[in-house]
This record gives C-alpha cells, structure tokens and sequence, in this order.
C-alpha cells in the first residue's frame, strides 16, 4: 500500500473512531480531553461533533491553524505526562473521553509514551469513559472496544473504562 493510501486511511480511522465515540459517550457527562493539538484537525472535529463539551487539551508547542487554537483556560501547555498529573488535581475523574494522539514517527519511543500515558491519564477517566488512541495502550480495568464498522483492527484503538 502506497504511503498515501496508509496515510488515509489511518485518518478514516481517526475520524471513524471519534465519530463512534461523541455516539457513545452522549449519556456520559463529562468533558473531552484531547492529548495532542498538532495542527488543531482532530480538536476542530470533536468542537464540531461535540459542541457542548468543554475540550481540554495537551500539548507541548502550539502550532495549530489560528482557527484551531484552545482558549488559554483550556489548554494544558508542556510536557504532557507532567499535565496529566496536574490536569487530575483539578478535574478529578470527571472525562467523558479522552484522544490520545500523541508522539512521532518513532514506533519503539511511541510504546514507550503510551506506557506513560494510561496510568496517568486512568485518573482523569469517569467510570465508562472512552479512550481513543493512535497507539495501543493498557490501563487498569479498560477493556478492549471494537473497532467501528470499516475500521481495520490495529488502525486506531479504542478503549473503555471500567463503569
Ligand atoms: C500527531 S500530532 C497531533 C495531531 C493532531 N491531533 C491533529 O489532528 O492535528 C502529535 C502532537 O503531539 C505533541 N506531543 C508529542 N509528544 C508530546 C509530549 N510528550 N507532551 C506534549 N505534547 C506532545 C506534538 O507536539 C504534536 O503536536
């Protein structure tokens, strides 16, 4: 498969996946936290699919589209395994769910930052939460979700914690 064709399909992935989660979390209050701004794509979607939620989100060095830029009070800025500590003193287990798409290239560096990054984002998660995430991780009592229909197993993942 052509770098092009990988590249779109990981982000039908992407979009597939948050489409199904703002689905099933509409009973589950709670607000978004998106770990990675990049350029501000996936956070101007879940804006867009989830209009009323309050979105926090992490990232080390803005550089979004103008459009796309959380507001000051919504934005946790630095090292992301840092903020996650910092982000639980003052939100509590209060996310309705949480995007995950952090890191590089780099696949070996990626596991390494996943590992990092369940238990301390497990502490932010309300009971039934979702996690959506670029790279498989493993958090105390998240269970596996299916991938939605169309998305290929091991494209994106998707994770919900125990209720
Ligand atoms: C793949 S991009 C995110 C793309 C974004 N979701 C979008 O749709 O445009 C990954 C982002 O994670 C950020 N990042 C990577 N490691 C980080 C860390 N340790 N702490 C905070 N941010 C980090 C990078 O700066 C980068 O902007």
């Amino acid at each position: 498969m052509s770098k092009l064709d990988s590249f779109i399909r990981r982000m039908l992935a992407q979009r597939d996946c948050l489409n199904f989660a703002a689905g099933a979390i509409e009973q589950l209050p709670g607000p978004v936290l998106e770990l990675g701004l990049g350029n501000g794509r996936t956070y101007d979607h879940l804006r867009e699919v989830l209009p009323e939620r309050d979105i926090y989100v992490f990232e080390l060095v803005v550089k979004a589209f103008a459009s796309c830029i959380p507001p000051e009070d919504r934005l946790f800025l630095g090292e992301v395994t840092l903020n996650l500590v910092r982000a639980a003193g003052i939100l509590g287990k209060t996310a309705a769910l949480a995007h995950c798409d952090l890191g590089t290239s780099d696949k070996r560096k990626n596991a390494g930052l996943a590992a990092q990054i369940a238990p301390l984002l497990d502490p932010l998660m309300a009971p039934g939460g979702i996690v959506v995430s670029n790279m498989p991780m493993v958090g105390d009592g998240w269970s596996n979700l299916p991938e939605p229909p169309g998305v290929k197993a091991g494209r994106y993942f998707l994770y919900q914690v125990e209720g």
